[in-house]
C-alpha cells in the first residue's frame, strides 16, 4: 500500500495542521506499532501499521462515506457565498476528509443526500451510463391521474429544452382535487428533473422529498440536518456488490 508521511497522515485525519501534528509527535505521545514516534516525517504505512495518539488507536481510512437528511433551505454544495451548504452542516471530525455531495437536490428538497471524498464511486452513482434510481416522494398542487403515470412511462419531453426523459415509474400514493401524493422513481438526474416533468403535465410539485438512492433507503431515524455514516453493507450495495433486498 502507500507509504506516507507520519505527519501528513495524522493531519489528513483531523488531528491538526502539519505544524500541530509535529508538536504531538514531538510532546512523544504519538507510538506507531508500539514505539514512541520519534519524528514527525517518518514513513508508514496507514493501513498496516497501528497509530496511537495519547494511547487511542487512530481509526485510519481514506474515504468517508455518509448519507444525510438534507433539509430545506441548504444547498448541495462545498461552498456558496450566500447560503448555508450540506457541507457546513458537517462535524469538524467529517469535514476534514473534504467530502462532497453526490449528485444535487434543489435547496427546497429534502431527504437522501450522499456525501463522500470517493471520486471513482461518486462517478459510478451520477454518471448517466449506470441509470441509478432515484425515488422521491412528492406533493403535487393537482390531481395525478393515469394519463400522467402512462406519460411518466412513455417518457416525458420536457417544455423548456425539449429533452426526452428515459421512462419513469410515477405511483399514485393518494390523489385529490386539491392535490395529490406520488412516488416517482427516475434513472436520471437532469436539474429540477421532477419538477419540470410535472411541469409538462401542467402540475406543480409543491414539496420534494428523496427517499431513495441506489438502492438506499433513506434512515428514518435521521431528523432533516442530521447524518451518519453507511454501514458496510449499504457501501456493498451502492457499489452494486449487493442487491438492496439481499440486507436492506
Ligand atoms: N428533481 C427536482 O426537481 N429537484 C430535485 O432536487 C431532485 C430531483
Amino acid at each position: 500500500m502507500a507509504i506516507e508521511r507520519l505527519d501528513k497522515v495524522l493531519a489528513n485525519l483531523g488531528y491538526g495542521t502539519r505544524k500541530e501534528v509535529k508538536a504531538l509527535v514531538k510532546s512523544k505521545v504519538v507510538e506507531v506499532d508500539g514505539v514512541v514516534a520519534k519524528s514527525s516525517d517518518m514513513k508508514l504505512d496507514p493501513e498496516v501499521s497501528v497509530i496511537t495518539v495519547d494511547g487511542e488507536e487512530v481509526r485510519y481510512r481514506k474515504y468517508i462515506y455518509l448519507m444525510m437528511n438534507k433539509p430545506d433551505g441548504v444547498v448541495s454544495a462545498t461552498y456558496d457565498k450566500f447560503d448555508e451548504t450540506v457541507v457546513d452542516l458537517l462535524y469538524d471530525e467529517d469535514a476534514v476528509f473534504s467530502p462532497f455531495p453526490v449528485g444535487r437536490l434543489d435547496k427546497d428538497t429534502v431527504g437522501l443526500l450522499l456525501l463522500t471524498n470517493d471520486g471513482d464511486l461518486n462517478h459510478r452513482l451520477i454518471s448517466p451510463k449506470y441509470k441509478v434510481d432515484k425515488v422521491y416522494y412528492a406533493e403535487i398542487d393537482k390531481p395525478v391521474d393515469e394519463k400522467d403515470v402512462a406519460a411518466f412511462e412513455r417518457g416525458i419531453t420536457l417544455q423548456d429544452d425539449g429533452y426526452k426523459c428515459l421512462p419513469a415509474k410515477l405511483e399514485i400514493l393518494k390523489a385529490t382535487e386539491d392535490g395529490s401524493e406520488v412516488k416517482v422513481t427516475i434513472v436520471e438526474g437532469k436539474f429540477h428533473q421532477v419538477k419540470r416533468m410535472f411541469e409538462a403535465r401542467g402540475k406543480k410539485v409543491v414539496y420534494l422529498r428523496r427517499i431513495e438512492f441506489g438502492g438506499l433507503h433513506l434512515d428514518e431515524e435521521l431528523e432533516e440536518g442530521e447524518y451518519r455514516e453507511l454501514t458496510d453493507e449499504e457501501l456493498k450495495v451502492l457499489r452494486g456488490e449487493k442487491l438492496q433486498n439481499e440486507s436492506l
